[in-house]
């Protein structure tokens, strides 16, 4: 859910989109809409983008890629040298993914993985520019352990959902059983808080985008 106004969020999504005109971006979109598929939208896909072209970022590690409409963002920031590492459990996501980023000129610069998201993380060696988490949420906890030494200094830990909607901050919100996970949003977004390699904000753009730049 949306915490901002939509009118609000409508003019962010709108303002987003000046200058990124691609009929496949519009088709992923309504795809999402069609089948109610979490993507980040596209005031959060040009956060990220901004992000990751703000520290040069190369190598990427997405950890939950859906059909790739966030690695889009990514692909677009790391350049033709660049590498985005997707993941996702759902071979159908990966094969969506390759159609629409062969298409937008994408697809060379993704390594898509299918399996269990941490796994695939922790098969690959080496540090990474950006992690990117958005996996599901009961296992934030173990994604930000899992990433916390592997990005670079001065690199970024990113993760979407951290506001949940608002139940992070005690807010009652439909469907009830989302807030089993709340702890889990939490106690993770509380590990990246505490360490005092990064530094850390919440950005409530969409649903909350916690970014986290390892300094030391
Ligand atoms: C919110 S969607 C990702 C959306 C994507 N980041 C985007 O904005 O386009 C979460 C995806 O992560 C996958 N997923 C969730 N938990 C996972 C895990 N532990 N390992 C692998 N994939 C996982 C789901 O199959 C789903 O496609």
């Amino acid at each position: 859910m949306a915490l901002l106004p939509s009118e609000v969020d409508d003019y962010l999504t709108a303002l987003a989109g000046v200058g990124l005109s691609d009929v496949v971006l519009d088709e992923m979109e309504a795809r999402a809409r069609e089948l109610r598929f979490p993507i980040v939208g596209r005031a959060v896909g040009r956060h990220l983008e901004l992000q990751a072209r703000a520290i040069g970022a190369q190598r990427v590690m997405e950890l939950g890629s859906g059909y790739g409409y966030s690695a889009y963002f990514f692909a677009r920031a790391v350049g033709e040298e660049g590498r985005v590492i997707c993941t996702d459990g759902d071979p159908d996501n990966a094969a969506h993914a390759e159609g629409y980023l062969r298409r937008a000129g994408l697809w060379d610069r993704i390594d898509y993985r299918v399996g269990d998201a941490l796994e695939s993380f922790a098969a690959v060696e080496g540090e990474f520019d950006v992690v990117y988490c958005d996996i599901d949420k009961d296992g934030y906890p173990d994604a930000w352990e899992a990433a916390r030494d592997r990005v670079r200094v001065g690199g970024m830990f990113i993760c979407d959902n951290t506001l949940w909607s608002g139940r992070v901050a005690g807010l009652v919100v439909e469907p009830p059983e989302y807030d089993k996970v709340t702890p889990a949003i939490t106690a993770m977004t509380r590990a990246v808080a505490d360490d005092d390699r990064y530094v850390h904000s919440l950005v409530p753009l969409r649903d909350g985008v916690l970014v986290a730049l390892r300094v030391a």
